[in-house]
């Protein structure tokens, strides 16, 4: 257990850039009365495409920085860090630290067809903890098909904050159509910048399920911060506090786009070169 002080100490959410702004907006809304601090390592996204070392490294750098904050938890926003170096940050820290993977599981129960479309990184499905993930899928359920894709430059679509553009209407149609046609009815969001293309990915397919876990992890984080019995008083108004290795400005523009609020401080973490 973490000692009372941790009590008031925010908690730290990270991704590769602003998708994990997805799983915040989720914590938000179950923790109002926490504060946050966000990091979005835009200046090194996207990392679905890096090695494993790079998305060590960078977790690792970011990891330390949100410890050297003060932290109570850890939230990895992101599902290719989260599938490379969650288990390096636990072996590190002893704060909860929890980490999001497509949502395989709720696929099962939401798919009639048996065909379910995985939309994430290269690194993710590469993953080991992926083919762990699916290898216990299914176990449980043999007969679903699951079929994976990269959202081949859809991230840096959403860095960009091009979310509704020709350009990104297209780059989802070319890997969505494909999967319709095959007969998928579900597709899982396992990278958490693809919620931000939801209403592009359900205009291409109008009658798939989406999935997006942000909520269960959200539900999770709940879940850890009361069983560390670290809960902020719950008469306080949670407050944003951004950092970002990218561009400041275009950062804090997204976050608004994306959360519909202002965060109270943004600043440049300069920090951290990577190898
Ligand atoms: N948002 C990330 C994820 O959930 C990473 C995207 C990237 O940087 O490639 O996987």
């Amino acid at each position: 257990m973490l000692n009372s002080l941790s009590a008031a100490a925010p908690i730290g959410v990270f991704d590769s850039g602003v998708g994990g702004l997805s799983v915040l907006k989720a914590a938000q809304a179950q923790l109002p009365h926490e504060d946050f601090i966000y990091f979005a390592d835009s200046g090194f996204a996207p990392y679905g495409d890096k090695s494993d070392g790079y998305v060590i490294e960078r977790s690792e750098h970011i990891g330390a920085w949100l410890v050297a904050q003060g932290v109570k938890a850890i939230v990895v926003a992101c599902n290719t860090a989260t599938a490379i170096a969650v288990q390096a940050l636990r072996a590190k820290y002893a704060l909860p630290i929890v980490g999001i993977e497509p949502g395989l599981k709720p696929a099962i129960a939401a798919t009639r067809s048996g065909k379910v479309g995985v939309l994430a990184t290269a690194r993710t499905l590469a993953s080991d903890r992926y083919a762990t993930l699916l290898a216990r899928m299914q176990a449980q359920a043999p007969n679903i098909i699951f079929m994976p894709r990269v959202g081949e430059g859809w991230v840096e679509q959403v860095e960009r904050g091009k979310f509704n553009t020709p350009r990104a209407r297209q780059m989802v149609e070319d890997i969505v159509a494909p999967l319709v046609e095959a007969g998928c009815d579900t597709l899982v969001l396992g990278c958490t910048h693809y919620p931000f293309l939801s209403h592009v990915i359900q205009a291409a397919a109008p009658h798939v399920a989406i999935i997006d876990t942000a909520t269960a992890v959200a539900r999770e984080l709940v879940r850890r911060i009361a069983t560390e019995s670290v809960s902020n008083d719950l008469a306080q108004v949670g407050s944003l506090r951004l950092a970002t290795t990218g561009d400041c400005t275009s950062v804090t523009l997204l976050t608004e786009r994306m959360l519909g609020t202002r965060p109270q401080s943004i600043s440049q973490a300069g920090i951290l070169q990577t190898s």
